[in-house]
């Protein structure tokens, strides 16, 4: 599928340009480099000896306000998608459940992370070292899960999601969004 217009792509340093959900599996793998990227920042957190609230900040909002939603993307839309469309021999079933179980050794660390930032950007205080440990563990229990998500899922998808089935995962990630569906310009599976 191309892009209909110039979309951003490559850095991971803002939001995933929402013109890039014309193609929803570009937009879910730069999504991904986004996730990559905010690790990086996590990582320079959690060594820093003071805190770069600029940062924090950045990194907080992501947690708010982006990663939910490219869960709920992946969760609601793509694994149902895979489900259905691939064969036996993918072992989809099987992969989707360990990068689910990954997905959620990490999670279970965002509420303390969350507050390990909240808590210095509220008191101005640097981060405790309990705080860098949490923010140390949560980057690399990501990392972990990106690199099966890139190397097992998306591939996958990629080789199995029709055209259809791709319109309608980005009319679905549109939707979330608050956002129309494109125009459609063709009937062709
Ligand atoms: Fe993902």
């Amino acid at each position: 599928m191309e892009h209909p217009n110039s979309a951003r792509r490559g850095s991971g340093l803002c939001p995933t340009d929402l013109e890039l959900l014309a193609s929803p599996l570009d937009f879910l793998s730069e999504d991904h480099l986004r996730e990559r990227q905010i690790c990086t920042i996590i990582e320079q957190l959690a060594a820093a000896d003071a805190l770069d609230r600029p940062l924090a900040l950045t990194v907080l909002r992501f947690l708010n306000e982006e990663l939910n939603v490219h869960m709920r993307d992946e969760a609601e839309d793509l694994f149902p998608l895979l489900s259905r469309r691939c064969t036996d021999e993918d072992s989809i079933d099987s992969a989707i459940s360990r990068i689910r179980a990954e997905q959620d050794e990490a999670m279970c660390l965002l509420p303390e992370t969350r507050l390990a930032l909240a808590a210095s950007l509220d008191t101005g205080a640097d981060l405790t070292a309990a705080g860098r440990a949490v923010l140390s563990r949560f980057a690399r229990r990501v990392r972990r899960h990106l690199v099966a998500e890139n190397a097992i899922l998306l591939p996958i998808a990629r080789a199995r999601l029709t055209p259809a089935d791709q319109r309608k995962l980005s009319a679905q990630m549109r939707s979330r969004r608050g956002l129309p569906p494109f125009r459609e310009t063709s009937n062709a599976e």
